[in-house]
């Protein structure tokens, strides 16, 4: 399975094929993930942000035209996790071949995820208020990570540094939105079930979907 055999799919407007065949390749290249993770409807947003992400790097009009369509189906299929069950069992945890390397970016990844599954936690125990006040501090830290890795990554010269923190940006841009989402973690119900996927999405956009470009480098550096 190759990422050629994902885009081909995106291309020829078969997306269901696409996030099948995306959602296997990611699987063989970082084995196993998180259950959450894999779950069908989670790599179809992934997917999304992978493609913005590749547009980023590399600005491309058939790309940017296959994206649009792309949107348009993925907002038709209904993949917010709206049932405890979606979530799964298993703390939520990053799983460790999504380390990149860097010992202050993993930890900051590390330190992200433990906070959503604090979150998670205060939502299965009915903990509501504590979970809004959790969401926001991770959003908090979210934005001072971005910061970090930048100042990091530019340390390092790391070649796609400018394209990195564009896609930073990008993410930067879905906070203010995000913060009056995650207000509803604090209602209870199925509503903090909606705000919680939406939070989880938003996590899973650097770590997963972009920070894992930088593993080679990381890996070079420390050989
Ligand atoms: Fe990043
Ligand atoms: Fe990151």
């Amino acid at each position: 399975m190759s990422f050629e055999n994902v885009l081909n799919n995106v291309y020829k407007d078969n997306f269901e094929d696409a996030v099948s065949s995306w959602r296997d390749y990611s699987l063989e290249k970082y084995a196993s993930v998180d259950n959450a993770i894999q779950k069908w409807n989670t790599c179809a947003r992934t997917l999304e942000a992978r493609l913005v992400y590749l547009l980023l790097l590399q600005p491309d009009e058939k790309l940017s035209e296959a994206l649009e369509n792309y949107r348009f189906w993925l907002l038709k299929q209904k993949t917010t996790i709206v049932d405890w069950s979606e979530i799964g069992e298993l703390p939520l945890e990053l799983p460790k071949n999504f380390f990149v390397g860097q010992k202050d970016i993993d930890a900051d990844h590390q330190e992200l995820f433990s906070i959503a599954n604090d979150i998670r936690n205060n939502l299965r125990a009915g903990e509501y208020e504590g979970a809004a006040d959790k969401a926001s501090i991770m959003l908090d830290k979210s934005l001072a990570h971005f910061k970090r890795e930048e100042e990091i990554l530019e340390r390092y010269n790391y070649p796609d540094y400018e394209k990195h923190s564009m896609y930073h940006n990008y993410l930067v841009e879905k906070v203010d939105l995000l913060r009056e989402e995650i207000s509803n973690l604090a209602k209870g119900g199925e509503e903090s079930v909606i705000a919680f996927d939406a939070l989880i999405f938003f996590l899973v956009n650097d770590p997963i979907v972009a920070d894992l470009e930088f593993k080679p480098f990381f890996a070079d550096l420390n050989s």
